[in-house]
């Protein structure tokens, strides 16, 4: 059997930096990198000791999902660790936001996570680690960030459920939520249609978040906020009330327009 590490998103930032960490740290047999570029993903595995098996995929489309379910089915793995990374953001109004990009948000971010957890569930061992990357921005409604807050907030319901439900069967399941981070191609493509929120003090690092999300997947934690802005953002959303918070978020992004 072979052990094997599942990385969504990998073909940049995030998942990229984790396919390394988890090298490392699991040294799985293979790690299988999932994303739509092939040559960013062949840079991945570059990056890593001939354990990156290459997936150009994408999540997506129903054929991609049926094509790596069949592959699943196929080979003799066990997977150790799951990561569902990929995804994407638009900043901007409601409004003002094409049908295209909100559909796409909700199908990356929710039902492509989803799924991918659906299909991988069957292949997970006792002690697998299953990293949902969501988000700071799923704490609250976020104005100027609406649909993508909303595909945040699906995450982590989910992946709180998900944690409660695989526990029985010694399955880490921890639910990361990061403020922004300077050095994904997130941001950039974010406000590619918008400069809202085009002020991102103390924005993180991303070999910070891979770190400490592996060091709270590792002891099961229910939920990662790295960083002092996540981890205060994510006590004071249970005590402040959504209003206020969408008023004072709305304050900022107006000074700083
Ligand atoms: N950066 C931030 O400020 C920030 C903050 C909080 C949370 N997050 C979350 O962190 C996660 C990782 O983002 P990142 O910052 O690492 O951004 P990133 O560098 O843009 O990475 C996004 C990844 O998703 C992949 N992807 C996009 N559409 C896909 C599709 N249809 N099928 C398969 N793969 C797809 C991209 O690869 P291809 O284009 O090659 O498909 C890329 O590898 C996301 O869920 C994001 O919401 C980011």
């Amino acid at each position: 059997m072979k052990r094997i590490a599942v990385i969504t998103g990998a073909s940049s930032g995030l998942g990229k930096e984790y396919a390394k960490a988890v090298e490392k740290q699991l040294a799985p047999d293979e790690i299988w990198l999932i994303a739509r570029r092939q040559q960013q993903l062949e840079e991945t595995a570059a990056s890593l000791q001939g354990k990156g098996r290459v997936i150009p995929m994408d999540i997506t489309r129903k054929e991609d999902m049926d094509a790596f379910t069949a592959m699943l089915d196929e080979e003799e793995v066990q997977i150790i660790c799951l990561i569902n990374a990929a995804g994407m953001g638009r900043i901007g109004s409601i409004a003002s936001q094409s049908r295209k990009d909100t559909v796409n948000m909700i199908q990356l971010n929710c039902t492509a996570l989803a799924e991918m957890t659906n299909i991988c569930i069957p292949y997970l061992i006792k002690g697998a680690w299953v990293l949902q990357i969501a988000s700071i921005a799923g704490f609250q409604p976020m104005p100027y960030l609406g649909v993508y807050a909303a595909t945040k907030a699906f995450v982590q319901s989910y992946s709180k459920a998900l944690h409660h439900e695989l526990k029985a069967d010694g399955i880490h399941v921890t639910c990361v939520c990061p403020y922004w981070i300077k050095d994904t191609e997130f941001i950039g493509i974010a406000s590619e249609e918008s400069k809202d929120y085009a002020w991102m003090p103390l924005a993180l690092k991303r070999s910070d978040v891979v770190n400490r999300s592996l060091a709270d997947v590792r002891v099961n934690r229910l939920m990662s906020t790295p960083g002092l802005i996540s981890s205060t953002e994510r006590y004071l959303s249970r005590i402040v009330p959504d209003t206020l918070t969408m008023k004072v978020l709305d304050r900022f992004r107006q000074i700083r327009k």
